[in-house]
């Protein structure tokens, strides 16, 4: 790689593969991973502890005033305190589509995240990075797989994660809600940028997605 700044944006819906084929294209090329959910599902917790009704924008933008979110080695804090386990359960996840929908929020998000892409190389995960927080990245992909699948994936998580108390058909209908409420939200809905290469990940192991990627970059 030359020494000019490589920034990767990488968007899609939940459980296509993202956060995985992006940790490994990290490692792979010795940059920084940031995964923006983790952003969005931290204000969540946040939210959800200090038990402010998820409909209420005025309460929750006073939560977000006094809050800081931080990337800290690969791990995030809320607050100083880090949450990466807290932030991964799925009262957070059915929520979290609320939060990242309001408009003061996003604005707080992109904010720190454009802040972050500054100073180092690095690949950036999320909804609206190749669309809206990093428009001149070097490479933009958009990562999908079918709902059936992305489903499938998330319920082996939650399940092996002890979560029993979940069906399949929920996670689904979860997923199809997320996926709804991303892509049809006013500000920065989830949606490919033109110039963003698509990777299906539906019948493909993360292996060969991961290869897909790289092969891409270094074809420059
Ligand atoms: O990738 P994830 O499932 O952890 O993301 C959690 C939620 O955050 C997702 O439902 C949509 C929202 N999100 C967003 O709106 N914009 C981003 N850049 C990243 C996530």
């Amino acid at each position: 790689m030359d020494n000019r700044r490589l920034i990767i944006a990488v968007d899609g819906p939940a459980g296509a593969g993202k956060s995985t084929i992006a940790k490994r294209v990290a490692k792979i090329l010795n940059i920084e991973y940031i995964d923006t959910g983790a952003m969005y599902r931290a204000l969540t917790l946040k939210v959800i502890r200090a038990k402010v009704d998820i409909n209420n924008i005025k309460e929750i933008l006073k939560a977000m005033e006094t809050t800081t979110i931080e990337f800290i080695n690969n791990h995030i804090y809320l607050d100083g305190i880090k949450v990466d386990k807290e932030i991964r359960e799925n009262v957070i996840s059915t929520n979290v589509s609320y939060i990242a929908k309001i408009k003061e929020v996003r604005s707080m998000m992109i904010r720190l995240q454009r802040k972050i892409a500054e100073s180092t190389n690095l690949i950036m995960d999320g909804r609206d990075i190749g669309t809206v927080v990093l428009p001149h990245a070097n490479y933009k992909f958009f990562i999908t797989a079918s709902v059936e699948e992305r489903a499938r994936r998330r319920y082996i998580e939650l399940t092996e994660g002890g979560n029993e108390s979940i069906t399949y058909e929920q996670v689904l209908e979860e997923i199809k809600t997320r996926d709804r409420i991303d892509s049809t939200r006013e500000i920065a809905p989830l949606k490919k940028s033109p110039d963003a290469h698509l990777i299906d990940t539906t019948n493909k192991t993360i292996e060969e997605s991961v290869k897909e990627v790289i092969d891409i970059i270094e074809r420059g």
